[in-house]
């Protein structure tokens, strides 16, 4: 009887911890997601780069091109996410017109995400470098059709 009753106060403490555990809120604090947004997006960087790297023959490595391809679709499928209101002061080199047009930056990213979306089809369909890098130099230009209204010079 009281190792029974051991057991379910075992079980019931374990039950509480579990249920407990949402109970603790992430507070995305502005600078935690400026942190976080920024991670994300030399994250992409890294990625585009090595991509860059064996499209222009300098790696022969060809290992990792789908999921660099794909790393770059995930991240700018959440970038929209992480530009809420409040975010727009302290060490963010995003400009406030993200904030004031805010269709048009949304605009730049879905363009980009299928710039991102088409390099990786080429990478799993044909492989071929030259297509890689036709594709990759597209989803640059994308890069940089969001920086350059919506991102200080950095
Ligand atoms: C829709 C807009 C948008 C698109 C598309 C976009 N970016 Fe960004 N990127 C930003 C903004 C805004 C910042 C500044 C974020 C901040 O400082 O809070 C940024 C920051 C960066 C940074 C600097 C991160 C740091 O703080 O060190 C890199 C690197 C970067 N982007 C790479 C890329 C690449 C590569 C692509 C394309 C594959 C891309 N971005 C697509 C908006 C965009």
């Amino acid at each position: 009887m009281v190792r029974k009753n051991l057991l379910i106060s075992t079980i019931l403490a374990l039950v509480l911890f579990i249920i407990g555990l949402p109970a603790v809120q992430a507070a995305d604090e502005a600078k935690d997601v400026i942190k976080f947004r920024q991670n994300l997006m030399k994250g992409i960087g890294a990625h585009i780069n090595n991509i860059a790297a064996v499209a222009k023959g300098k790696i022969s490595f060809q290992g990792n091109l789908v999921s660099d391809a794909q790393g770059i679709v995930n991240g700018l499928a959440t970038t929209g996410d992480l530009f809420p209101e409040g975010t727009e002061g302290g060490k963010t080199n995003a400009l406030s017109s993200i904030w004031e047009d805010r269709a048009g930056f949304e605009k730049t990213l879905r363009e980009s995400s299928e710039k991102a979306e088409q390099l990786l089809g080429v990478i799993q369909d044909s492989g071929d470098i030259k297509e890689i890098g036709v594709a990759l130099g597209a989803l640059g230009k994308s890069c940089g059709k969001c920086h350059e209204p919506y991102r200080k010079k950095m």
